[in-house]
């Protein structure tokens, strides 16, 4: 979608955006001349027990926030538009979106994968931006277009958090007050061991003592908190090459993802 030679940005999203979101379109209006936006509640990527039907929606809000970003363009296809009746197509990324969020979530990525190549296949855009929060769902991404060629370039943008450390998401809506304040042992956690595998620390017991801190806040079920490859996502016992630290754990009913970039020892 080229028209007069102007170039596209395009950033996928399933709306309730906040400054997460904005800061992909304020960056994609710097990569491109014009940008647009999706919002699309993707139920191939939700799973049966999951929150499909309470994912926050409002996209009013939602598109005036989009505006004032300087997207011009905002997109709201129905579910029919993207699956019409005899759909059957599915995208799936192997290796790369198997392990973690794959575990936890069977199935989630090739809702993610299809749908994506499906946005992309529909805008043709120049560029298409994604965060970081979802690290790997960024490399599901960077794969796919990869592996299909698809003609636009990836790009990555880093987490926005809140003032206190907290990754911005649109599920800690979800979270109550007390709560909200627990969930932060979260960025502290990975934090804390990305310091210390920075500073020479052995990386099995840093792991260890990040996990114990968000046992003790509350957090009841610990899905994986990981030393990983940033590029495979391979898990890593020693710091090697590109890194990322990479955990998903529930407190209260809400499941929580966040991750930090990883600097190793040697020089
Ligand atoms: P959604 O969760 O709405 O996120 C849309 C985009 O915003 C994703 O690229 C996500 O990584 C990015 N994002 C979310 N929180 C962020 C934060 N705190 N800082 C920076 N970027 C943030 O991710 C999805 O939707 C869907 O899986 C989608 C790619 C749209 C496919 O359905």
């Amino acid at each position: 979608m080229k028209e007069g030679g102007k170039s596209l940005g395009f950033v996928p999203t399933m709306g309730a955006l906040h400054a997460g979101h904005i800061k992909l379109v304020t960056e994609a209006g710097k990569q491109a001349d014009t940008v647009a936006a999706s919002i699309f509640v993707n139920p191939l990527q939700f799973g049966e027990h999951e929150d499909l039907d309470r994912y926050p929606r409002r996209e009013e809000a939602d598109a005036a926030m989009l505006a004032e970003a300087g997207c011009s363009l905002l997109w709201l296809p129905a579910a029919e538009q993207i699956y019409p009746d005899g759909y059957t197509t599915k995208i799936s990324v192997a290796g790369v979106s198997e392990r973690w969020e794959g575990e936890a979530r069977p199935g989630h990525f090739d809702g993610v994968a299809t749908v994506v190549a499906k946005l992309l296949v529909a805008m043709t855009p120049d560029v298409a931006l994604f965060g970081e929060k979802d690290f790997q769902q960024l490399a599901v991404i960077r794969r796919m277009v990869a592996d299909l060629g698809l003609p636009v370039d990836i790009i990555g943008i880093p987490t926005v958090r809140d003032a206190d450390g907290l990754a911005l998401s649109s599920r800690n809506a979800y979270l109550s007050a007390e709560e909200r304040q627990r969930a932060l042992a979260l960025p502290n956690a990975l934090q804390h061991a990305a310091d210390g595998i920075a500073a020479g620390e052995p990386v099995g017991r840093l792991l260890a003592t990040a996990k114990q801190a968000l046992i003790d806040a509350g957090f009841l079920k610990i899905d994986y908190l990981a030393l990983v490859d940033a590029g495979t996502l391979e898990p890593l016992a020693e710091p090697a090459g590109e890194m990322r630290l990479i955990a998903a754990a529930t407190i209260g009913g809400t499941r929580l993802i966040d991750n930090v970039s990883v600097i190793s020892a040697t020089p």
